[in-house]
């Protein structure tokens, strides 16, 4: 699909979904704005395209003026931002509801034709975990200012940079056992982030996805025990999975949510939203609708990235071969 010419602007563009989604827009020939709070940090994209073509620009989304700015003459904005747990000032109520709710009204009235919003599976009104709440409240904001816009949902995402293997791999570098939250039966349905960005392009550019919400799968459920696993199998490492009591994790996740200055590693909304599935539904459309019919497996990709923990690389010979992970 080609956007020559066409402005498209991201909010959250230098992000780990941005970053895949910028590339295959540039490959499309739109001109890209990034609208992004450090646009110092989000320059390493310019190159992604032709001179000129992806331009960084700051934002403040807590300020109309700020917001319209970078919006205006925009033929499409994507929503991207979004957060783990409350950091630098910020909850889940002011990224996942009052930055989109702001986006999607300015958006509007600056008379935008095609707005794509990204959520996540687990999106609930009525969810236990604060971070479903305000993804369906954000969803029901930019609705109500922009009823034509698109939603999509992914389950986790997987790729180079992604926040799940990776981190569990560092983790197995240093620990010697890896933890089973609730004793690991929550299932997901990983998605590539390729894919995730080939969706979103596809969908700013077809008529029949405006007013409709996507639920963003791979090809396979996981339950979150296997994930470990071949995580571990990729990395060739032997770790005991320990089980952890959802109790338990619970009172982990309040621990380690105080510690001052650090990214929490689990926090207490986080052991709430493993309780539950992290699945598509199979009532709303998904990839397929958009265009990607065969999506990529994580046998396939996650081995390209998770390369960098293995001792010695990956043409070294160990005693720890693929397959060996401890019961
Ligand atoms: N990754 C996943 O597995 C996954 C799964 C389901 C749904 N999602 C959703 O997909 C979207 C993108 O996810 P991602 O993995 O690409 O996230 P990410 O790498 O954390 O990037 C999100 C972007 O949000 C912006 N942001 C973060 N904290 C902010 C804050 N306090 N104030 C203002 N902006 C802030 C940042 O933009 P700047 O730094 O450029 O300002 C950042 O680039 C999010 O809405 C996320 O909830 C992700």
């Amino acid at each position: 699909m080609s956007y020559r010419n066409r402005v498209i602007t991201v909010f959250g563009g230098s992000g780990f979904i941005g970053r895949h989604l910028i590339r295959r827009l540039a490959r499309s020939g739109a001109v890209v704005r990034i609208a992004t709070r450090h646009p110092s940090k989000a320059a390493f994209l310019k190159t992604a395209g032709a001179v000129g073509q992806i331009v960084p620009l700051a934002v403040d989304v807590r300020r109309d003026d700020s917001v319209a700015r970078v919006i205006r003459e925009s033929d499409v904005v994507i929503n991207l931002i979004g957060i783990l747990h409350p950091q630098g000032g910020w909850d889940f109520a002011t990224a996942h509801v009052d930055a989109p709710a702001r986006i999607a009204l300015v958006a509007k009235a600056e008379g935008v034709e095609r707005l794509i919003h990204v959520s996540a599976i687990g999106a609930d009104a009525n969810g236990t975990a604060e971070y479903a709440r305000s993804k369906a409240a954000g969803e029901q904001a930019v609705l109500d200012a922009f009823p034509e816009a698109t939603i999509l949902r992914p389950s986790i995402v997987f790729g180079p940079e992604d926040q799940f293997f990776n981190r569990f791999a560092a983790m197995a570098q240093v620990s010697p056992f890896l933890p089973l939250i609730g004793g690991g039966k929550t299932r997901f349905q990983p998605v590539y982030v390729g894919d995730v960005a080939e969706a979103i392009a596809n969908a700013a550019g077809d008529p029949a996805s405006k007013g409709r919400t996507y639920e963003l799968g791979g090809p396979k459920v996981y339950s979150f025990e296997e994930l470990m696993r071949i995580t571990l199998r990729e990395i060739r490492r032997n770790r005991w999975l320990v089980p952890v009591p959802w109790n338990m994790a619970e009172s982990l996740g309040g621990l380690l949510e105080k510690i001052p200055l650090i990214a929490p590693p689990l926090t207490r909304d986080q052991v709430e939203l493993l309780r539950r599935d992290n699945v598509p539904s199979g009532t709303l459309p998904g990839l397929a609708d958009l265009g990607v019919a065969q999506p990529t497996m994580v046998e396939v990709m996650v081995p390209t990235y998770l390369v960098r923990f293995i001792v010695g690389g990956t043409y070294t010979t160990t005693r720890k071969i693929r397959g060996q992970v401890p019961e």
